[in-house]
């Protein structure tokens, strides 16, 4: 069992591993986001969990980072690295965003809104 000391962690990345995501080269963009990680000393700055499905299958392969609550959408093994290189300058991938947080998550209209979740 893992137990990280997170204290120097600025980011997490949640990399989905669900059906859709694995079918659009998920692994290969988790070990490219983590051998990126790894190559430029970072991963300590940057967290990475593989997740089951985000519920955002259109936009495979997803991406979350927190705490900025961006989600995005086509990653590629080349795309995650780039990911990587710039959420440690501070910036983002706009192309590829679909969500971001402000108060609540805002559709950046890349991608379709997708249906209602049923209320019980
Ligand atoms: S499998 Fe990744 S969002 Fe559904």
């Amino acid at each position: 069992m893992t137990t990280w000391n997170l204290e120097e962690t600025r980011c997490h990345l949640l990399i989905c591993n669900g059906g859709s995501c694995m079918a659009k080269q998920a692994d290969e963009v988790t070990q490219a986001i983590r051998d990126e990680l790894a190559s430029l000393g970072a991963d300590r700055r940057i967290h990475t969990t593989r997740t089951r499905c985000n519920g955002r299958c259109a936009d495979a392969c997803v991406v979350i980072a927190y705490p900025d609550g961006i989600w995005y959408k086509g990653i590629t093994p080349e795309l995650g690295r780039k990911l990587v290189r710039r959420h440690l300058s501070g910036d983002r991938l706009d192309e590829h965003i679909v969500y971001s947080y402000d108060g609540r998550f805002v559709s950046s209209g890349l991608s379709a809104a997708g249906t209602d979740k049923p209320t019980n």
